[in-house]
Parts: C-alpha cells; sequence; structure tokens
C-alpha cells in the first residue's frame, strides 16, 4: 500500500506521518507532500524510526511525484482557523488549494481513496467530487471526507461524563463536520443511559470541540494531534479494508443517496474499492430526528457552495 499525505509538513501532517509511518503494514510506502521546503527533512526524519514502512518527501508546487501509485491520499494542505472564525472563513483559501490538490490526484492516481481533512470539509468534499466528475474519474465510493475526529472526541467525553473505559464506548456520529451539522447518536451508546440534560450537554460539547481547542491554542492554530490520531485510525480502516480484512466500518462524510442531502457523514462499510456499503444510521431519539431535521439546510447550504465554486 501507497499512502500520500498532502500538507505532511503541517501541525496534522507531520503527527499524521509520525503515527502512520508507526503504524502501516510493513512494507508499506508513506509518501509526504506539501509546499514548505521543509517536507523531504521530515520524511528524512521520519526514515530514522526502525519501522518497515519507507518514507518518501517532496516539497514545492508540484505534487505528482507523491502521487505516483498512491493507493490512498490524505489531505490535510490549508489553512486552520484562529479564534473568532468559522470553519466556513477558511473557504475562500482552502477551496482552491483542493481544487488544485484533487485535479493533480485525477491526472496521477485517480483511482486512489482519497480521505479529505481539509476544512471546511463539508464544501470541500463537494469542491473534490465536482472537480473528479469534471476529469471524468469520479468514483463516489472512494471519496471522504474524514470526520472520525468527531467520533474520537465523542468516545472520549461520553467516557468521561459515565466513569467509562473509552474502549467500551463507540459513538457513531453523522451529518457532516461543523457546529449543528454534527450530531452524535448518544442513544446508540450501548448499555448507557442519559438525561435530556447529559444528551444536551454532551451534544453541545462534542459539537464545539473543535472551538474548544481553538480557543485554548489562542491563536496557534486548531486541532493537530487528536486530528492526526483521527486520520490514522480513518487511513488504517481504509488500508486494512482494501486489503481484504472484513467487518471495517468508520463513520464518513460520503455521497449519499439515501440521505436528504447530497452529502451525508454516517457509518461506512469499507471494502477492497472503498466504500463498500453505506450504513444505515438505525432509529433516531426524538431529539435526534430534530437535529437531522435542523441541519439540512445548513448542509445543502455548505454543499452549493462547493459545487458552484467548481462550476
Ligand atoms: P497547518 O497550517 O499546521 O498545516 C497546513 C499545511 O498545509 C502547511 O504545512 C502548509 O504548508 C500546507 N499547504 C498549504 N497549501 C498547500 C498546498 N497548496 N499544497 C500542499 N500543502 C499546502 O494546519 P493544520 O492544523 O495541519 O490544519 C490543516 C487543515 O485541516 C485546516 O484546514 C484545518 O481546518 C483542517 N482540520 C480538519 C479537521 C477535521 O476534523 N476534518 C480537524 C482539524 C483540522
Ligand atoms: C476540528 O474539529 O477540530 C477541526 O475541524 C478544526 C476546527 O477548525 O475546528
Amino acid at each position: 500500500m501507497k499512502v500520500s499525505v498532502l500538507g505532511a509538513a503541517g501541525g496534522i501532517g507531520q503527527a499524521l506521518a509520525l503515527l502512520l509511518k508507526n503504524q502501516l503494514p510493513a512494507g508499506s510506502e508513506l509518501s509526504l507532500y506539501d509546499i514548505a521546503p521543509v517536507t523531504p527533512g521530515v520524511a528524512t526524519d521520519l526514515s530514522h524510526i526502525p519501522t518497515d514502512v519507507n518514507v518518501v518527501g517532496f516539497a514545492g508546487e508540484d505534487a505528482a511525484p507523491a502521487l505516483e501509485g498512491a493507493d490512498v491520499v490524505l489531505i490535510s494542505a490549508g489553512v486552520a482557523r484562529k479564534p473568532g472564525m468559522d470553519r466556513s472563513d477558511l473557504f475562500n483559501i482552502n477551496a482552491g488549494i483542493v481544487k488544485n490538490l484533487i485535479e493533480k490526484i485525477a491526472d496521477v492516481c485517480p483511482k486512489a481513496v482519497i480521505g479529505i481533512i481539509t476544512n471546511p470539509v463539508n464544501t470541500t468534499v463537494a469542491i473534490a467530487a465536482e472537480v473528479l466528475k469534471a476529469k471524468g474519474v469520479y468514483d463516489k465510493n472512494k471519496l471522504f471526507g474524514v470526520t472520525t475526529l468527531d467520533v474520537i472526541r465523542a468516545n472520549t467525553f461520553v467516557a468521561q461524563a459515565k466513569g467509562l473505559s473509552t474502549s467500551d464506548v463507540n459513538v457513531p456520529v453523522i451529518g457532516g463536520h461543523s457546529g449543528v451539522t454534527i450530531l452524535p447518536l448518544l442513544s446508540q451508546v450501548e448499555g448507557v443511559e442519559f438525561t435530556a440534560e447529559e444528551v444536551a450537554a454532551l451534544t453541545h460539547r462534542i459539537q464545539n470541540a473543535g472551538t474548544e481547542v481553538v480557543e485554548a491554542k489562542a491563536g496557534g492554530g486548531s486541532a493537530t494531534l487528536s486530528m492526526g490520531q483521527a486520520a490514522c485510525r480513518f487511513g488504517l480502516s481504509v488500508v486494512a479494508a482494501l486489503q481484504g480484512e472484513e467487518n471495517v466500518v468508520e463513520c464518513a462524510y460520503v455521497d449519499n443517496d439515501g440521505a436528504a442531502t447530497a452529502f451525508f457523514a454516517q457509518p461506512i462499510l469499507l471494502g477492497k474499492n472503498g466504500a463498500e456499503k453505506i450504513l444505515p444510521y438505525g432509529e433516531l431519539s426524538a431529539f435526534e430526528a430534530e437535529a437531522v431535521a435542523q441541519m439540512q439546510a445548513t448542509l445543502e447550504g455548505d454543499i452549493k457552495i462547493g459545487v458552484e465554486f467548481v462550476k
């Protein structure tokens, strides 16, 4: 397997690359790309870690050398939030970055599975889909918005609130990746009961966890280490499924015929060709059903901005 990380010299990129260097299956190749000149040095640095994963690094304007033969491409290239900003404020810079990188992927490794981390995810995934369609290489089963950070946050906060081990908690998170579009399905956490107040407080914290980090970093960026962990989990799941492992399920933001909006995050069964099956998200509580209805206009608007940007 060859995994390429675009934006690899950044906060997420370096954390993700370190985790992948240590956790990808033996014999894998890890290919790093960033416009920052330090990127080949990041690869050299990582290459001294004794694992059987080969690391290469490329800098400059052209991502092509980093993409040749890639099976999986994870994109965290772009700018991050500062306090007072919303994820949508990143659109002006990040839309163009994602568009250019996806054009390159379409030309060099059109069959790769793509995971988009760059915000605003609700919109950048729609941009990617339009670019791939225009290039005639769109496969909706191979394009994912990475929402795993919402899942690991939900697991952490629920475990803390209920005095459980994090390894015993699995919270599906559906919708999208900003504000009210992030919806943890607390009613589906096995063996745990929540009061209405707990549901409201936990949902609010999970929806605003990105802002919690942005404010705590006080102008120094947004979540990088937890996102590196989340993207590594997602990337390893994709790699495992591509290699034939069965029953690999992750929540992710995908082109979703069955949902009320064109793209929607829910549990996905991963397989040898990317998304094997979009799994039903199951029965919702009244609170969750109302939240799904309430998020639709926001999500539709976010998607439309992406589609119109490309068109
Ligand atoms: P960062 O500034 O630390 O790193 C971004 C990197 O992208 C930099 O190294 C920069 O040189 C590089 N870059 C910029 N333009 C590029 C281009 N055209 N080609 C290649 N590389 C380019 O930022 P970060 O903290 O790593 O965050 C990156 C993105 O991820 C942001 O948009 C942020 O909002 C987003 N993010 C998403 C999630 C999520 O859950 N999906 C979580 C956290 C952050
Ligand atoms: C997050 O959820 O931490 C990311 O989307 C970054 C951000 O801007 O909040």
